[in-house]
């Protein structure tokens, strides 16, 4: 079995998996989200004193296993820095007191491994991965070759939806609440633009967009509850509609062996988003395939998943080389 560790920002969060047959056999999550709605997003020093409390109790929960677990697998990038260090500190001394070998996760490789989680995997695919730190499309050619079709060039997608939460009160995280209030809302009623129509860059950005939003909050004063619905139904048209219309160029140029397209990160669990890929994937005749609900945000059991293939090919990390790497995430 392989023991994973996941603490790249307001989760905590550990699995157990079994390598011959890819089944979970333990996984526990706890989230923060209600410490930090308060503030309006993480702060990521009340992040890591929860993970101390937090990751603690939940090796207690599958202490049973230990004696059968092969490997420690943790993620060290991307995330906060001060998060990451919490999961890491523990891989590491596990590591040590049961001789075991480290593996070190990306949580992003670990977004796209939950596509597969307790299942054999299907590649090569394209995957648009949509989370508060990051809006990217990939062709994903095996667990370890990705190529990047198209990135950010400053907000990431869920960061958006947290950023417009905010400022309309609804608590963090952002996402399920503005997508809650989007569905009783007017999409017509603001006429937000699409970012980057014009251009025939393949890449995102939602700073515009963001700042659109607060233009008409500031327009109208105090804010009707109908007003915020029509702002996140508004929103949410044209953040999705951004998606759509790059996911759309990409797909003219698409590569013949593709037959399979996959929506992976906290903010694939919208159900706007998933409808409107699916007619798309629907049109070009893609399949779509998406990770259950529970393993969309962070979580330990893609860690896991990912850490079967690492494990099969040694991809094993000295306990000295084994960093932490924050780059970007930004809430
Ligand atoms: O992957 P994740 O759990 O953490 C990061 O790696 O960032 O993604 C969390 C992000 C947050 O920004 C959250 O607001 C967004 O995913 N999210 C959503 C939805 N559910 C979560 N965004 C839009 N619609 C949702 N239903
Ligand atoms: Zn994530």
């Amino acid at each position: 079995m392989i023991l994973s560790i996941e603490s790249s920002c307001d989760d905590s969060s550990i699995a157990v998996t079994e390598i011959e047959t890819k089944k979970l056999i333990y996984h526990k999550k706890i989230s923060q989200d209600e410490e930090h709605s308060r503030y309006g997003g993480v702060v990521p020093e009340l992040a890591a004193r929860l993970h101390t409390e937090a990751l603690p109790k939940i090796l207690e929960e599958c202490k049973v296993y230990l004696d059968s677990v092969k490997a420690v697998a943790v993620t060290n990038e991307p995330g906060l820095s001060v998060t990451l260090i919490e999961g890491v500190t523990m891989a590491k001394a596990l590591s040590v007191a049961l001789h075991i070998p480290l593996i070190a996760v990306n949580h992003l490789k670990g977004h796209i491994a939950s596509l597969f989680i307790e299942q054999d995997a299907v590649f090569p695919m394209i995957t648009l991965l949509v989370s508060g730190g990051h809006t990217m499309v990939l062709k994903v050619n095996d667990f370890f070759h990705y190529e990047v079709l198209a990135t950010t060039l400053d907000d990431s997608f869920g960061e958006s939806f947290d950023k417009v939460a905010k400022m309309l009160g609804l608590g963090y995280p952002g996402g399920p609440k503005v997508e809650e209030y989007a569905k009783k809302g007017d999409s017509n009623r603001f006429d937000f633009t699409i970012p980057l129509y014009n251009s025939n860059k393949l890449a995102f950005s939602y700073s515009g967009l963001k700042n659109q939003v607060r233009l008409a909050i500031e327009s109208l004063g105090e804010l009707s509850k109908k007003d915020k619905e029509d702002i996140c139904a508004s929103f949410q048209k044209v953040a999705i509609g951004h998606l759509l219309h790059k996911v759309k160029n990409i797909l003219k140029k698409l590569p013949p062996d593709i037959r399979l397209f996959s929506i992976v990160g906290g903010a694939s669990a919208n159900l706007s988003l998933r409808e409107n890929i699916w007619a798309l994937c629907k049109e070009h005749g893609l399949e779509l395939k998406l990770a259950e609900l529970k393993y969309c945000s962070d979580n330990a059991a893609m860690i896991g998943r990912y850490a079967i293939e690492a494990y099969t090919y040694k991809e094993f990390t000295d306990i000295e080389d084994l960093k932490i790497n924050p780059k970007i995430i930004t809430k």
